[in-house]
């Protein structure tokens, strides 16, 4: 376990970790982890309510919540903002940007979920949040971890690439290659063993480019 200067205790969950249990209060009231079981979760944390960047990823992640819904799928932020801040600023990106913010911010006020899921990096900032994502599945596994720095906004793009990329590897026991799209073609498993090397390339319905890779339509 790392220490930071406070000496709090910094958690740093892994991919393949069990979700970190919560139940914290958010702009919608107080939402714990298991009421997400059955459906993925983005959990994602930003610096501080009221800043232009954070702002312009609110506005993005809006805009990508429906297609997350349709993949069963739900977003919550967090930053160590009080209720009534996220409430206010919800309101003033209402008013300056025509966009109804319907996901859920916990009021991280005592940093509990910030430091379960390692959310600060000490040596960035000892009072915010970094911009992390995590992507947990319907089994409440973490299955991937994005952090980013205070001064650079995420793409929301790439954030829902990566949920369609997880769920089509549960879905077709598929591997997704560099720069893959929905629609594109997935990586077969490598085979396991000489014998299976060898039956590769007769294989049907597949892409064969060498004994190692091949692809597939998923
Ligand atoms: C921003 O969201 O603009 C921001 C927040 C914290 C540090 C730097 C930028």
């Amino acid at each position: 376990m790392e220490q930071t200067e406070t000496n709090q205790q910094v958690q740093m969950p892994r991919i393949g970790d069990d979700a970190p249990a919560f139940n914290a209060a958010t702009s919608q009231g107080n939402i714990s982890l298991e009421d997400y079981k059955g459906k993925w979760l983005v959990l994602f944390s930003h610096p501080s309510d009221f800043t232009p960047v954070c702002t312009t990823e609110f506005v993005g992640l809006q805009e990508i919540y429906p297609e997350l819904k349709e993949m069963n799928t739900e977003l919550l932020g967090l930053s160590v903002d009080s209720v009534p801040s996220h409430i206010a600023w919800i309101r003033s990106i209402e008013e300056n940007f025509n966009t109804n913010i319907e996901f859920p911010v916990i009021a991280d006020l005592d940093k509990q979920v910030a430091m379960k899921y390692g959310m600060i990096m000490p040596g960035e900032s000892q009072v915010e949040t970094s911009r992390a994502v995590f992507v947990i599945d319907d089994k409440q596994k973490i299955r991937s971890i994005i952090y980013y720095p205070l001064t650079t906004g995420r793409n929301m793009q790439e954030i829902l690439r990566l949920v369609k990329a997880l769920q089509t590897t549960d879905e077709h026991g598929v591997s997704t290659p560099a720069n893959w799209q929905e629609g594109d073609k997935a990586v077969v498993s490598p085979p396991k063993s000489q014998e299976e090397a060898a039956k590769r390339a007769e294989e049907e319905g597949i892409e064969y480019i060498d004994w190692y890779i091949s692809k597939k339509d998923v």
